[in-house]
């Protein structure tokens, strides 16, 4: 299937995405997409009827219909790890039941929600004036991405995410916070984490050495409830999950606890709602009009069959300026595999490399290369039709109008001829001839645009829920286990066995050249 795709591809070397606009008068809407009133246009692509049969039929031939069902119901779809992926539970607000292994999860999920709204509400109305969400990878990314995202909404405590181990990062953050009225959230699925555990620690002792009591200033957020009790929480303050919800999918439950105290628990449910409609249109729409299912089809044309190894995610929306980052976990994380389930090597490119700024930054920085580069770059844009500062409208409607420009440029570029015509009366003969060159853009360059009304919790419940089930699709069809994390291990082990060596307490005997000599150079550098 993936040859077909290829001889497909080749057929359309020389072809102008702007040609299939003048076969197709309803080219746009044919290639396009709507669901929980967003707009997923993809028709700035080779996509043509052929290759999205033969996209389709790829899809079909994975299964991924019934692999999408196998996931919903709880079957153990995280098959290294012999796991069922229920984050979907985690938004089932009507409470149907999910079974997992015969029980239903509903009640506990439920329950769980309801305890962190009671102490969400509580918190905001304490006089808190900052939350520390110390946490990293999945326990950080979501919540702090959604935070962010949702700052027209933030009413309650001023929330900060430390996650770096890099003492520079809870330094920074705590001298913003008065000791007297700050709150940690430790967030961490296992609880052993090394980044956060010593975070955490530090965290525990500025509050100490600070003269404050650390009673009553803590909350875990963990599957690993007694690593939470062993650190003395008690547990009324400590919110645990199943080990059925990954990290990077963990920002619906307790992991989004401090997005909750930030916006609200209505808000928050909002959110889920948003996540929950996309689940039910991911589950019922047709293969050929469902988004998740067409992102990713779009996404694996780009990058296993036309190999362009990356993708860059450019929103027009300042405030989901950390949604790059957050898929970048999401999507290379879960889908940056070299095997199959079945433990034998892939036979085509793995996910794509994720990089991304918002729009129009993005433009000042990056866009020459993306433009005049070698290299194609496939672009998703997203962009909302109104913005939070109705007294700057004029502010959203040149954003607006940058993000359009810029698949229009992507797509049509320059011609020769054309790039003549702009330095012509300026330079002449061979100089013309070379000014003019630089002045190409080569064009026909894919991308797609999602649009939305405005960027509200539930539309950000949409959006993450529309990027977590196009990973699940790419990852049927690339049949790997996208729900594992194995590649992240082995520098975990080097830098616990390098820890002795960096502070002096063991040699470096046995370690190659370069690291030797690093670590010379460190220690007469301290
Ligand atoms: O980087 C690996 C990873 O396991 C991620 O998958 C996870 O989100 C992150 O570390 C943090 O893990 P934890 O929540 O257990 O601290």
């Amino acid at each position: 299937m993936w040859d077909d795709l290829k001889r497909l591809a080749a057929a359309r070397e020389e072809r102008r995405i702007e040609a299939l606009f003048a076969e197709d008068a309803d080219r746009a809407a044919r290639f396009s997409v709507e669901a929980g009133g967003m707009l997923l246009d993809f028709s700035k692509t080779q996509l043509d009827d052929e290759v999205l049969e033969a996209l389709l039929a790829l899809a079909e031939a994975a299964q991924v219909a019934p692999r999408r069902e196998a996931m919903f119901a709880g079957a153990k779809i995280n098959e290294t790890e012999g796991r069922a992926v229920l984050h979907t539970a985690l938004r089932n607000l009507d409470g149907a039941p999910v079974l997992v292994d015969g029980t239903d999860v509903m009640p506990e999920v439920l329950a769980t929600l309801g305890r962190m709204e009671v102490l969400a509400e509580e918190i905001r109305a304490s006089g808190v004036t900052d939350v520390v969400n110390i946490g990293i990878g999945g326990s950080d990314l979501g919540p702090k991405m959604g935070t962010i995202a949702l700052a027209p909404f933030h009413d309650g405590p001023r929330c900060h995410f430390v996650s770096n181990v890099d003492g520079a990062d809870i330094a920074d953050t705590l001298k913003l916070c008065n000791p007297a009225s700050t709150l940690f959230i430790i967030a961490s699925k296992t609880f052993t984490t090394i980044e956060t555990m010593t975070n955490a620690k530090t965290a525990w002792d500025w509050l100490e050495s600070k003269g404050q009591t650390t009673e009553g200033k803590f909350i875990a957020l963990s599957s690993n409830q007694a690593k939470a009790a062993e650190w003395g929480i008690p547990e009324t303050r400590v919110f645990g999950f199943e080990d059925w919800v990954g990290g990077r999918y963990s920002m619906w439950g307790p992991i989004g606890l401090s997005m909750m105290i930030a916006i609200g628990p209505d808000d928050f449910r909002a959110f889920l709602r948003g996540g929950m409609e996309m689940d039910a249109h991911f589950r019922d729409a047709p293969l050929a009009q469902n988004m998740p299912v067409m992102l990713a089809l779009v996404g694996m044309w780009h990058n296993q069959v036309l190999g362009y190894t990356t993708r860059a995610v450019l929103p027009y929306d300042n405030r989901l300026a950390r949604l790059p980052a957050y898929l970048q976990q999401l999507e290379m994380e879960s889908n940056g595999k070299g095997v199959s389930m079945d433990g034998a090597d892939l036979t085509v490119t793995s996910g794509p490399v994720v990089w991304g700024e918002p729009g129009t930054n993005g433009q000042h920085a990056f866009y020459q290369l993306i433009h005049q580069g070698t290299r194609v770059v496939p672009c998703e844009f997203m962009v909302a039709a109104r913005g939070h500062e109705p007294e700057l409208r004029h502010h959203h409607e040149l954003l607006v109008a940058n993000c359009l420009a810029q698949s229009e440029a992507l797509m049509r570029g320059r011609s020769l001829d054309e790039a003549r015509g702009k330095v012509a009366g300026k330079f002449e003969g061979d100089e013309l001839e070379r000014q003019a060159r630089h002045r190409v853009f080569p064009g026909n360059r894919p991308s797609t645009t999602l649009v939305y009304a405005s960027l509200d919790p539930q539309t950000l419940g949409r959006i993450v829920a529309l990027y977590e089930h196009r990973v699940f699709v790419e990852g049927v069809i690339l049949n790997i286990n996208s729900y594992d994390q194995w590649g992240v291990e082995l520098g975990k082990e080097l830098a616990t066995a390098l820890g002795p060596m960096v502070s002096g307490a063991q040699s470096a005997e046995g370690k190659d050249g370069s690291t030797r000599q690093l670590l010379t150079f460190l220690s007469q550098n301290v």
